[in-house]
């Protein structure tokens, strides 16, 4: 009996034995495979850490070196900033052409005065500014700094600013319609770029025909955007004493109070618009029936449905009317009066880019009453004799001179309604013409 038992106690070990032998062998394969791909990720991973470490400490040595340009590359390149490489003149100072020894060629901008930023403060913005990439974007490439001397160094654009086609007679026919329209398509790309899709949020401040460079292809490039920050102008609020901007192109909250938003540039975007169709600039514009600038022009010609009359006559085989109708309406959407009318810029794109897209009607533009009886003229009458070369920067030391700019606007309203009960008996001129 007993024995019988010790057999089967051994037999039933023994099948124990057998099975855990059984699982021990199936699991093996599992740890190993487990043991393996664990060391496999990791390794991989390390791997992954140690390329990307490499690759950023390349990009930043190479970031580091373009950045801060020293005097010396930039005088050989740009051949002692002599008389000759100069390509032109802004509100900021003299700019010249350069060519680095790599055989890059180089926009050098010799900013004319100091913004009283630090220097490290403003190599900061540079920085900001020169990681903004966009197709429809001026590259910054970097600075100089030599004492009080700063400038910026840009990629270069060989085919000049819009300004230099679309107001030359002979120029403009080199510029037809689908071009044109491209152009302002790649504008407010850029410009979107700038507003919402990038990480800084810019508003540009001086969007104007002569800061839209062309490239090879005639592809626009905005130039200049972020020089309100890298010149120490920028301000985190909405209202600034130093209005950087361009008569013609600033909304009136902007020219008047200082005030700016992404709104303001939609001003001077639709200003550049209705500038590309018509071939002429806002700022001087003469018409033989009447007194207003090319905003009011338009408006004027859209009310009465008649808005194809704006198109520049060189354009006449080339345009296509429902595109043409599209971009006039943009545009005066763009230079409404109110900023809180005017679309922001992706809506812009939308609507330039979508042919079955319903748009609204646009109410009256800003600056929008005949010269000689408003605010327009009063900021003519302070750029008197500077009509050829508009100004760039405009300081208002104090911020009751704002103030001043509306009373003064009222005063001028004023005499313009009393203009309007005494025309036909006294010519009464109050443009000062
Ligand atoms: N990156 C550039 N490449 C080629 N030309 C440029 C570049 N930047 C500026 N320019 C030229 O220099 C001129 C002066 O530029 P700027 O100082 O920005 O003044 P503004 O924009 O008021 O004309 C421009 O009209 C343009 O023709
Ligand atoms: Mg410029």
């Amino acid at each position: 009996m007993n024995g019988t038992l010790a057999a089967r106690t051994d037999g039933i070990s023994r099948v124990i034995t057998e099975l855990t032998d059984e699982s021990n062998k199936k699991k093996k394969p599992v740890v190993v495979i487990l043991v393996v791909s664990i060391s496999i990720v990791s390794g991989m991973l390390i791997f992954g850490v140690v390329i990307w470490c490499l690759i950023w400490k390349k990009k930043t040595r190479e970031r580091g070196l373009h950045l801060n340009f020293d005097l010396v590359t930039i005088a050989a390149a740009t051949n002692n900033f002599s008389y000759a490489r100069k390509i032109g003149e802004g509100g900021f100072g003299p700019v010249y052409k350069g060519v680095l020894e790599t055989g890059q060629e180089i926009a050098v901008k010799r900013l004319s005065k100091s913004s009283g930023q630090g220097i490290e403060e403003f190599k900061n913005e540079v920085i900001l500014i020169a990681k903004l990439q966009h197709r429809n974007l001026v590259r910054l490439l970097g600075c100089c700094i030599q004492g009080e001397e700063r400038m910026l160094i840009y990629e270069y654009m060989p085919n000049k600013s819009l300004d230099y086609f679309i107001f030359g007679q002979t120029r403009s026919t080199l510029l037809p319609w689908h071009k044109r329209f491209d152009i302002i398509m790649g504008i407010a790309r850029g410009l979107l770029y700038l507003h919402q899709d990038s990480r800084l949020r810019i508003i540009h401040r001086d969007l104007k025909t002569s800061n839209i460079l062309l490239d090879k292809e005639m592809n626009p490039k905005i130039s200049d955007f972020g020089i309100a920050r890298i010149f120490g102008g920028d301000q985190s609020e909405a209202r600034t004493k130093r209005v950087v901007g361009t008569y013609g192109y600033m909304s009136p909250e902007y020219a008047i109070d200082g005030k700016f938003s992404v709104k303001s540039d939609v001003f001077s975007f639709g200003t550049l618009v209705l500038e590309i169709i018509n071939g002429k600039k806002n700022r001087g514009f003469n018409h033989a029936d009447h007194d207003h600038n090319l905003l009011g022009h338009a408006w004027l010609l859209w009310k009465e449905g008649k808005a194809l009359e704006l198109v520049d006559a060189v354009m006449e085989d080339s345009y296509v009317v429902s595109q043409v109708m599209k971009c006039i309406q943009v545009g005066l959407l763009c230079v409404q009066k109110y900023p809180e009318d005017r679309p922001i810029m992706s809506s812009v794109v939308v609507m330039l880019s979508n042919e079955s897209v319903t748009m609204p009607q646009p109410k009256q533009p800003g600056f929008f009453t005949e010269r000689g009886s408003t605010d327009t003229d009063l900021l003519s009458r302070n750029e008197k004799g500077r009509t050829e070369s508009p100004v760039t920067i405009t300081v208002l030391e104090d911020e009751s001179l704002a103030g001043i700019y509306s009373s003064l606007s009222e005063l001028h309203s004023g005499l313009a309604r009393l203009e309007s009960r005494v025309r036909g008996s006294i010519s009464l001129d109050v443009s000062g013409k």
